[in-house]
């Protein structure tokens, strides 16, 4: 395995992430259940865990090189990223600015839960609302511009933390998992992830290449097509590959995408992510979220139910957290969850 070592690293989880059997979710899916591995990276560290915090282990450690004082960074109104920079830059005693786009017209809430009310609560130094479609690459510079003027270095990571610096974040945790393997003895086919902004599913596609290890990935897309996730994904595969001087190239072939269960659109939920993020609450107590494992986990579901995943397999889902955002979507759930209390005799 290619060495991470000589790549500064913060470390914001002491402890490798667990992966579980889940056999409580085996055992709802029934005979055409593959055996189902969890990647517990919800419980990954800084303020309510999630895939962020690995990419922010290399994205911080440059910052701090870079001796930035002002972190800036941008996401969606309810975004899992900006509450995380926001819980890193804390940590290392940073400003945090950050740009919020409205990417469904009018559904900002200044008062909305979730990520939202952390956002206040763990006090980011300024938010600046972006409508759809402005330009937050040039906010968050004109931003960083004034900041310079003020005499503060400021450091710019880009939404999702998806650059090649962030991605190591997740070739790292391929080289986690291999080993988990090893210990556990199991031989699975295929690992599901989340594929957003993209630097989980390149950096998982990277450490599997530089290892020529015998696995496949799918990334369940949660905004963009087969087509243009399949870019995105490779090229940021490429330039990851590229920052580890790893003499391995990535293809299209590489990238598996399933574009199938977004639904009508980023954040927009599904009668499907409703029913994924149940189960895996009242099978096995673990929460997802909405915008991206709910659908994730129903993409796997769906693929077990057709036998496009075969019982005599085993799989690991990489759960990349995310629950702070369910408390904003309580409303969609409620036609589903009646209220199932004892009345006192
Ligand atoms: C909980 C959660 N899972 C998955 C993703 C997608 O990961 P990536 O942006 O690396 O594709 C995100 C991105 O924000 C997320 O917040």
């Amino acid at each position: 395995m290619l060495d991470l070592s000589s790549f500064k690293k913060q470390n914001y989880t002491p402890y490798e992430t667990p992966l579980e059997r889940a056999h409580k979710l085996e055992l709802f899916l029934g005979k055409k259940s593959p055996k189902i591995y969890i990647k517990r990276d919800d419980m990954l560290g800084l303020t309510g865990g999630g895939n962020k915090t690995r990419k922010l282990e290399f994205l911080m450690a440059d910052a701090i090189e870079k001796k930035a004082t002002a972190i800036i960074t941008c996401g969606a109104i309810q975004s899992n990223h900006c509450r995380l920079t926001l819980a890193a830059a804390i940590r290392e005693n940073c400003e945090c600015h950050l740009v919020l786009e409205e990417r469904i017209p009018n559904t900002f809430d200044q008062e909305a839960s979730g990520n939202n009310f952390l956002f206040q609560l763990l006090g980011a130094t300024s938010t600046t609302l972006a409508k759809k479609g402005e330009n937050t690459q040039a906010i968050m510079k004109k931003m960083a511009d004034e900041l310079k003027k003020q005499g503060k270095t400021p450091y710019i990571i880009p939404g999702g933390g998806s650059n090649e610096i962030g991605s190591l974040g997740y070739v790292n945790c391929f080289y986690e998992i291999k080993n988990q393997i090893k210990t556990l003895a199991i031989n699975p086919s295929t690992i599901i992830c989340t594929s957003g902004s993209s630097g989980t599913h390149a950096g998982l596609v990277t450490g599997i290449k530089i290892t020529k290890t015998p696995i496949k990935c799918l990334g369940i897309s949660v905004m963009r097509s087969k087509i243009e996730q399949t870019e995105l994904v490779r090229s940021l595969a490429s330039k990851t590959a590229r920052l580890l001087q790893a003499n391995t190239s990535i293809n299209d072939e590489d990238i598996l995408i399933d574009d199938n269960y977004i639904g009508n659109g980023y954040s927009m939920p599904t009668p499907e992510m409703i029913e994924a993020v149940t189960i895996l609450a009242q099978t096995e107590g673990i929460l997802l979220d909405p915008v991206y494992t709910g659908k994730a986990l129903a993409g796997m579901i769906d693929l077990i139910r057709k036998n496009s995943i075969s019982s005599d397999e085993t799989i690991i889902f990489i759960h990349t957290g995310g629950s702070p955002a369910l408390y904003a979507y309580q409303k969609d759930f409620h036609q589903t969850l009646k209220p199932n209390y004892n009345k006192t005799p």
